[in-house]
């Protein structure tokens, strides 16, 4: 069986294609950039509109493989943003109908711990899911993925691409933070905000913002103190989720987590505890369709050709889906 998956929830519009034996036929994106503002949801959706052909087709040249040769099409139902959320889902009821292929859809949060399973071979992990819109500190217990420690305000990598916007670096950001934060080793104090096993990055932000204000503090060294106190916090929530669950193993997920400082914290962390920490490669921590693909498979027995049925889920939570395949 090989199935063909489509992601659209926010920035990236992408077709992966992968066998049921979990071996990638393609991972073929096209992601919307904007050098001054964040993630504008009716420009993302545009951009999908306009590319989406061309990345199916490529996809399909990527797998040297037609449309008769796929089996299954699934696609990110949510969590996202609505407007790009329905292109992709749209794109795949277009091929679903007209190849008479039964349809998946997935949530996104759960894809990207799953390819991260299926690609680092790790086996019962806690994921530290750290991406734009999304962190969540994410355990398999009882037939579900729960939930045990998220942002109480902000999205981590959006918290991070807002100060990048601050001082005038553009999307995402980042990368560009990351490259800053490496010429300076000269802490600032900034808040330090964990709250149980949640965090919240909301007072951070403003503290930057008066920082950035003050003129008093290069770009560097505040790039620097973000990364080092944000990613301080994540790894402690890490830590204390893997002690709560008894877990040895960590996963790291999510478009942030290509960030080398952070790897770097929570290797250390997990070395002392005598745990193992499983880092995918950067194609997969992103927003990538492989993982939509790949989570189609897993949930093959949820597929249906009654397609009028399926919607979009903007605010399906990790925590609402029914884990059959495990
Ligand atoms: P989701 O829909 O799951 O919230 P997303 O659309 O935000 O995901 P991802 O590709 O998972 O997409 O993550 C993008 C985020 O990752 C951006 O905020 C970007 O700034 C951040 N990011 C990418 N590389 C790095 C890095 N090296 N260091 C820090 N953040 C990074
Ligand atoms: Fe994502």
């Amino acid at each position: 069986m090989i199935c063909l998956g489509i992601e659209s929830t926010a920035h990236t519009f992408g077709v992966g294609i992968i066998t049921e034996e979990g071996k990638p036929l393609a991972n073929v994106k096209d992601s919307y950039t904007s050098e001054k503002e964040g993630i504008h949801p009716t420009k993302a959706k545009e951009h999908h509109i306009e590319v989406a052909d061309k990345v199916i087709k490529d996809a399909l040249t990527e797998a040297n493989l037609t449309l008769k040769d796929i089996d299954l099409i699934s696609f990110s139902q949510g969590p996202g943003l609505p407007p790009c959320l329905v292109v992709g889902m749209e794109k795949a009821k277009e091929l679903s109908k007209k190849h008479n292929l039964p349809l998946v859809g997935v949530n996104h949060c759960i894809a990207h711990l799953s390819i991260g399973e299926l690609t680092t071979g790790c086996k019962d992990p806690v994921l530290l899911y750290v991406s734009g819109a999304n962190t969540q500190i994410i355990a398999y217990e009882g037939k579900k993925y729960r939930i045990f420690g998220e942002t109480l305000d902000m999205g981590i990598g959006n918290f991070i691409d807002s100060f990048a916007r601050l001082i005038g670096i553009g999307f995402p950001g980042g990368p560009k933070i990351q490259e800053l934060a490496e010429k300076t080793t000269n802490y600032i104090e900034l808040p330090y905000s964990v709250k149980g096993m949640d965090i919240s990055v909301g007072g951070i932000f403003t503290n930057l913002k008066n920082k950035v204000d003050s003129n008093n503090y290069s770009n560097e060294e505040l790039s620097y103190s973000l990364q080092e106190t944000v990613f301080a916090m994540l790894t402690e929530v890490a830590e204390r989720a893997m002690a709560h669950c008894q877990k040895n193993e960590l996963l790291l997920g999510g478009g942030v987590a290509c960030n080398t400082r952070l790897q770097e914290m929570t290797k250390i962390m997990c070395k002392d505890r005598k745990a193992e920490c499983f880092i995918p490669s950067n194609g997969v921590l992103t927003d990538n369709a492989l993982m939509i693909a790949w989570q189609g498979i897993l949930e093959k027995d949820k597929a249906s050709k009654h397609i009028e049925q399926i919607d979009i889920k903007p605010h399906w939570r990790t925590d609402q889906v029914n884990v059959n395949w495990k």
